[in-house]
């Protein structure tokens, strides 16, 4: 697929906001944090603290094995709202989310014949909109949640995208050997990064660009921080651009930071991947 956007190569925006700055080297994992939160939301210390009480009881459960407890952690946010658990709190955010994921792409080329792989594909809050888009059979959904995967069933139904026939396939890895080399002409992950240790990540990148087309290019979201990385109960991963930028060079990879994303009400970053 042609890249057809114009974005500088330069990893960082040169000057950000003094706003998103503050934002940007906030460490959430840090106690002064926790504390200054708390007194500025106390009606969210209850449920931070039920989600922390649930997490460590699942972490311990799933000791070491990430994909199993963010599973279960999905399992159970599914259980109580689908929306929610991919991270909106309503329909109409549901629905904006999704519009602006499938925008975005449009603006940079998206064609009903290309192939497209969505990573972390969950109740296809974007993804019924590329499977409307692309030709019958071009969009492929994984995912690690069998919950979110019903769900997605139950979206794909409701917007009568049957004869569009995508496939959706649960993973337990992003090894990706199951999937044909050079296939994808965009390759998607929206808010999946933002949710994994680097280890998972480091995997993906490792693999991805075996089933990329020649012209083919990633694109992932990510939460970025310019202080230091950390991460929330282990659902919630910072990370700086160099890191990812650096992991993905290290598998023969081209990581771009994509400005435009940035003008965009969307709390994450951007990195477009292709092969050098
Ligand atoms: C915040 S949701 C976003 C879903 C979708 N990309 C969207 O924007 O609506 C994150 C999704 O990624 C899935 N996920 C998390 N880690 C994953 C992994 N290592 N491999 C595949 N899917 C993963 C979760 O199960 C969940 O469905």
């Amino acid at each position: 697929m042609q890249d057809t956007s114009a974005q500088s190569a330069a990893p960082e925006p040169a000057r950000p906001l003094p706003r998103k700055a503050a934002r940007l080297a906030v460490n959430r994992a840090a106690l002064t944090h926790k504390v200054r939160y708390a007194i500025r939301h106390p009606d969210r210390i209850t449920p931070y603290l039920r989600r922390t009480a649930r997490d460590g009881w699942l972490r311990l459960k799933h000791r070491g094995d990430h994909v199993a407890y963010y599973r279960a952690v999905m399992a159970a946010d599914t259980e109580r709202d689908p929306r929610a658990a991919v991270g909106s709190r309503s329909h109409d955010r549901w629905l904006a989310l999704g519009q602006m994921q499938f925008d975005y792409l449009i603006e940079h080329g998206l064609r009903p014949e290309h192939r497209m792989l969505d990573i972390g594909c969950g109740n296809l809050r974007a993804g019924w909109r590329f499977i409307e888009h692309l030709e019958p059979g071009h969009y492929y959904g994984i995912d690690i949640s069998p919950d979110i995967l019903i769900s997605a069933k139950e979206t794909l139904t409701a917007y009568g995208l049957q004869g569009r026939l995508p496939h959706l396939t649960l993973t337990g890895d992003l090894k990706l050997d199951f999937l044909p080399a050079g296939h994808f002409d965009v390759v998607h992950a929206h808010s999946v990064f933002s949710h994994s240790p680097v280890e998972v990540i480091d995997e993906c990148l490792a693999n991805v660009g075996r089933v990329l087309a020649p012209d083919g290019f990633f694109d992932f979201t990510f939460d970025r921080t310019e202080g230091r990385e950390h991460h929330v109960l282990r659902e919630d991963f910072y990370y700086r651009t160099e890191t990812l930028v650096t992991l993905a060079r290290g598998h023969g990879l081209t990581a771009r930071f994509m400005e435009d994303w940035e003008k965009l009400p969307h709390g994450q970053s951007k990195l477009r991947v292709t092969r050098e």
